[in-house]
């Protein structure tokens, strides 16, 4: 992002900032059943869209960054980092007491060519991936809450799924990263993340195990992610999200739920949009359910900013906004169960 992009994306940061008791938005409402209400941000569109930015502001207090802590895109040359981007949104939230939530340590895309292609031995990819942890936890030490340390490093069978880093470094590099982000940021909650195992299944028990394994061995994590992209014909039944989050915080694991969208065939019909809303709504009930649940974030604010089209065409309008940043059935949805649900229920 250029200077003066970012001075614009700072003075906006002013502009948005909301009146005191504003009331009945999602952070309202969320923060009286003492929850978290948040939203991927793409950085970018915060300089070039100010509605977007309003509406950021206004109905969510936690943010994660889409892409801008990805290893690409904040390490682009061995050794030089980047973080223009993710600088401007810790500012924005800042500005907007919003919570922050780091995106992510170790996974296996968006790595640069530099890395991916760069036949490090063991050895040196630990002291790379070190380093990274090092560089970014500590950079952001007390204003990022919590940190994605790793994410989907189990396959659909529930075994460890074969990565770059696990054949790089070994199957102890999950450990060893939760370890050094420790080190960096003692007082930072440390999350695992994944899709596909929210519910009921051979990948939720994968997950169940993996950490589990990583508790008995005391191994610093603090939760486990649900990201949730679901579509209306694949979405775990919200009955078993419970269970699996009980289970989770038996183990002494809070969750969350952290990228949700529900894909929908374009052009969404009303009654797509109404069972939409059903399916949003299920899941944030599951949530409040479980003391220990405590953030439901979608994976973007409105259907202008999403991946989805871009991913599976002929999809989107999953999230809880329109492409003009219109509130759909989804967030009325929401809304409505927020309200009801009881205060200080966690
Ligand atoms: O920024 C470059 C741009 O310079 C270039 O011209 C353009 C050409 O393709 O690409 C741009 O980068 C894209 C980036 O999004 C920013 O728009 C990448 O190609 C694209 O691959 C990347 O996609 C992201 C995807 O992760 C990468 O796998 C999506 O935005 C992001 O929503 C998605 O997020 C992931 C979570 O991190 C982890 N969980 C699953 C979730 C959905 O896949």
């Amino acid at each position: 992002m250029r200077p003066r992009a970012l001075a614009a994306v700072f003075a906006l940061t002013l502009a948005t900032t909301l009146p005191a008791g504003a009331a009945d938005t999602l952070r309202d409402l969320a923060r009286k059943a003492d929850l978290h209400f948040g939203t991927a941000v793409d950085v970018e569109a915060l300089d070039s869209d100010p509605a977007y930015a309003r509406l950021l502001a206004r109905e969510f207090n936690l943010v994660t960054p889409e892409n801008a802590l990805k290893f690409s895109v904040v390490q682009p040359e061995r050794g030089r980092f980047d973080f223009t981007r993710a600088d401007a949104l810790v500012a924005f939230a800042e500005a907007h007491a919003m919570r922050v939530n780091g995106h992510v340590l170790v996974w296996d895309q968006q790595l640069p060519d530099w890395l991916t292609q760069g036949h490090f031995s063991p050895d040196e990819l630990r002291a790379i991936l070190h380093e990274h942890i090092r560089t970014l936890v500590t950079r952001y030490r007390g204003r990022v809450a919590s940190w994605d340390v790793a994410a989907e490093a189990v396959g659909e069978d529930g075994k460890p799924r074969d990565t770059f880093w696990s054949r790089g470094i070994g199957p102890d590099y999950l450990a060893l990263a939760f370890r050094w982000a420790h080190e960096a940021d003692p007082q930072a909650r440390l999350r695992y993340n994944d899709y596909g195992g929210e519910g009921a299944g051979a990948k939720s028990d994968g997950i169940y195990t993996l950490v589990a394994d990583l508790r008995t061995r005391r191994v610093p994590i603090d939760a486990v992610g649900l990201q949730m992209h679901v579509s209306l014909s694949d979405a775990p039944r919200a009955g078993d999200v419970r269970i699996n989050m009980k289970r989770l915080a038996a183990l002494g694991l809070q969750t969350d739920i952290t990228e949700m969208d529900v894909m929908l065939p374009l052009p969404a019909s009303r009654a797509a949009l109404r069972k939409q809303a059903v399916l949003y709504g299920g899941m944030l009930q599951a949530c409040l359910a479980v003391p220990q649940c405590r953030s439901v974030s979608t994976w973007g604010a409105s259907d202008r900013h999403s991946w989805i089209p871009a991913f599976f065409p002929g999809q989107g309008a999953a999230l809880l906004f329109d492409a003009d940043g219109r509130a759909k059935p989804a967030y009325f949805g929401v809304r409505r169960i927020l309200r009801s649900a009881k205060a200080g229920k966690h």
